[in-house]
């Protein structure tokens, strides 16, 4: 299998870590020798309750034996999408409570930033230094990290780029700027949270200017940093909230969401202006919606605040420089990227995963299934320990 893989599926680098899958159940990936391996990461954020949550299976077989794709998005009634959108508007503030669902993350953002030219009719973006919002066209020229850009060019134009947390730069948001797309959290540049008022600033000086604000919450959504948006943390609403990740349940999703009065421009000048054939899918919806509601209806969420303070509790080694992040959003610092590397390839070894950032390259992540027990945090964190000893000796 392992030839085949390299041969026929297209890679992303030249050394994938190409452990062959088996199955998984809760927290627990098992290779084809059934070698548990203790999951960290939780397919990069996007597993909130972990693997194969019996909520969320029942879900996509009842489904399945309803219906699959009928039709493109948004034409006939189909319950599951219809009843995500509605409990995501229950517990988002009123003003966002129209959602649009996508197949991916990076296809929201496109969704997003359309949305801020067509409401606008300005054609300026702000957006952050060694920010990242996804791989296609649009949302890679909004991304903040010009060498992964420039074999791609030309992107889009009229773009600029501030530096997250800088007070200063929020002046450069002006009458010519459609939109300010932002992580809450950014990720790839090191899980970096934004400063006590930062997003506060950014939204008034949006309000001021008649810009609008993008919130992507693709990895910090879903109950990741203890509230089921990352923004609730904050003292502030963006104008378009962009979801993914997490809200599929493991399935393929992604989400913008603003309100009434802004979405319903996308069906006008021009008609059908975002148009998908698989979006607000019923079975990936259905798995959506079941993990949505699990979340929500359990402790869940604030038990990710216990759960990072058993992190930062444990995770003390004189190799750990510093643990960024928040929640379950969490990401240690090591003293080069060299030592990550050695530590995420070692623990692969020991069974259990972590995985990289995309541009801090001295950070390993801890992005676990929110659902993850404390026995599980401590016996993983021992393995980290003992790998960092090895390394450290
Ligand atoms: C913050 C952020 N935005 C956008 C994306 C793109 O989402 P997707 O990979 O589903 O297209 C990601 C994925 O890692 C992300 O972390």
């Amino acid at each position: 299998m392992k030839s085949d893989f390299l041969k026929y599926q297209a890679q992303t680098t030249p050394h994938p870590l190409a452990m062959e899958i088996s199955h998984a159940k809760g927290s627990y990936i098992y290779d084809i020798y059934n070698k548990p391996h203790l999951d960290f990461v939780a397919g990069v954020s996007a597993c909130p309750l972990g693997h194969n949550h019996p909520k969320v299976i029942d879900a996509i077989k009842k489904q399945l034996d309803s219906y699959l794709h009928v039709m493109v998005y948004g034409e006939y009634i189909q319950k599951p999408a219809v009843e995500l959108t509605k409990l995501l508007a229950k517990h988002l503030p009123k003003s966002l409570e129209k959602t649009y669902l996508t197949n991916s993350g990076t296809e929201a953002i496109e969704g997003a930033l359309k949305l801020a030219k067509r409401a606008t009719g300005r054609s300026e973006i702000i957006a952050a230094n060694k920010a990242y919002h996804g791989n296609t066209m649009g949302a890679m020229s909004v991304m903040g990290y010009e060498e992964r850009k420039q074999a791609f060019r030309p992107l889009i134009p009229d773009i600029k780029f501030i530096n997250f947390n800088s007070f200063d730069d929020i002046e450069q948001i002006t009458s010519k700027t459609a939109c300010v797309i932002l992580e809450t959290i950014q990720g790839g540049a090191g899980f970096i949270e934004p400063k006590p008022g930062y997003l506060e600033h950014v939204q008034h000086q949006c309000k001021k200017v008649g810009a609008l604000f993008i919130l992507d919450e693709i990895q910090p959504g879903m109950g990741r940093t203890g509230k089921l948006f990352g923004f609730q943390n904050y003292n502030c609403v963006p104008d378009i909230l962009v979801t993914g990740k997490g809200l599929g349940g493991g399935m393929p999703i992604g989400a913008f969401t603003a309100s009434s009065k802004l979405m319903d421009l996308l069906q006008d000048q021009p008609k059908l202006g975002h148009i998908t054939t698989f979006g607000g899918h019923p079975v990936i919806a259905a798995s959506g919606l079941a993990t949505l509601k699990k979340i929500t209806e359990s402790q869940i969420i604030p038990k990710t605040l216990e759960k990072e303070l058993l992190f930062r509790k444990l995770l003390v080694h004189p190799l750990i420089k510093e643990i960024r992040g928040k929640g379950l959003m969490l990401a240690i610092i090591l003293p080069s990227s060299e030592i990550a590397n050695a530590l995420i390839l070692k623990c692969q070894d020991r069974g259990l995963i972590l995985f990289w950032l995309l541009f801090e390259t001295k950070a390993a992540r801890i992005t676990p299934p929110l659902t993850i027990s404390n026995e599980e945090i401590t016996k993983g964190c021992e393995m980290i320990l003992e790998v960092l000893d090895e390394i450290h000796s």
